[in-house]
């Protein structure tokens, strides 16, 4: 439409140069401002548990048997963030070993156990653990220990001296591990 050849229009516009770095200096950080807003948006719109935020990178925490009898950091978890970080191909990677009945993420793994069901054949403090530490269990298993840092081998730089998921997440994801009872 408006090519080169055309003067006319091309005159009313403002010179280039400098309004135009500032104008894209607004434009990124305005691009900034809404990926911001959106990170805001996708965050679940209540409060999260009071241990959540505050919590220690790692959670002292006591394993009994095959349990961990009590909420890391005291958290109380919410079902729809762990499913949330259950289907988050970055976070906890889960679908890249489970099935879970989770089917707007269609490719899902077989490694490992189908996630449905799971909530009925174990309780929450055996779901912590293997979430915490599987390893604690099977020192050969393939799953990760989300929630431990000390004696992992090739640790990603950006996991170094942090858990992959904090107490609050592990809570979250057992919260909702614990809601696939069939
Ligand atoms: C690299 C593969 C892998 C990943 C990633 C993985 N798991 Fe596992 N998971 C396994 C395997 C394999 C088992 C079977 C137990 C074993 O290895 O001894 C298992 C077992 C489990 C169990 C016990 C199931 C049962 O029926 O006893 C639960 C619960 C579980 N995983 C949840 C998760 C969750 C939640 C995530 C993500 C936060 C996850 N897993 C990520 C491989 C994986």
């Amino acid at each position: 439409m408006t090519g080169p050849a055309r003067s006319g229009p091309a005159r009313a516009r403002p010179p280039a140069g400098r309004a135009a770095v500032l104008g894209a200096a607004r434009t990124s950080a305005a691009a900034l401002a809404g990926a911001t807003a959106l990170a805001a948006a996708a965050a679940p719109a209540e409060a999260p548990p009071a241990a959540a935020t505050d919590a220690p990178a790692v959670a002292a925490y006591a394993v009994d048997g095959d349990r961990i009898a009590q909420p890391l950091a005291g958290a109380r978890g919410d079902a729809a963030r762990g499913r949330a970080l259950v289907a988050d191909r970055r976070t906890g990677l889960c679908l890249l070993c489970h099935t879970a009945p989770i089917p707007e993420e269609r490719f899902q793994g077989d490694i490992g156990p189908p996630l449905a069901g799971v909530g009925a054949r174990l309780d929450a403090a055996q779901l912590r653990l293997r979430v915490v530490d599987m390893r604690r269990l099977n020192p050969a298993t393939p799953m990760p220990s989300y929630h431990r840092i000390d004696g992992l081998q090739r640790v990603g730089a950006a996991w170094a001296g942090r858990p992959v998921l904090d107490a609050g997440q592990i809570e979250d994801v057992v919260a909702y591990l614990r809601t696939l009872r069939e």
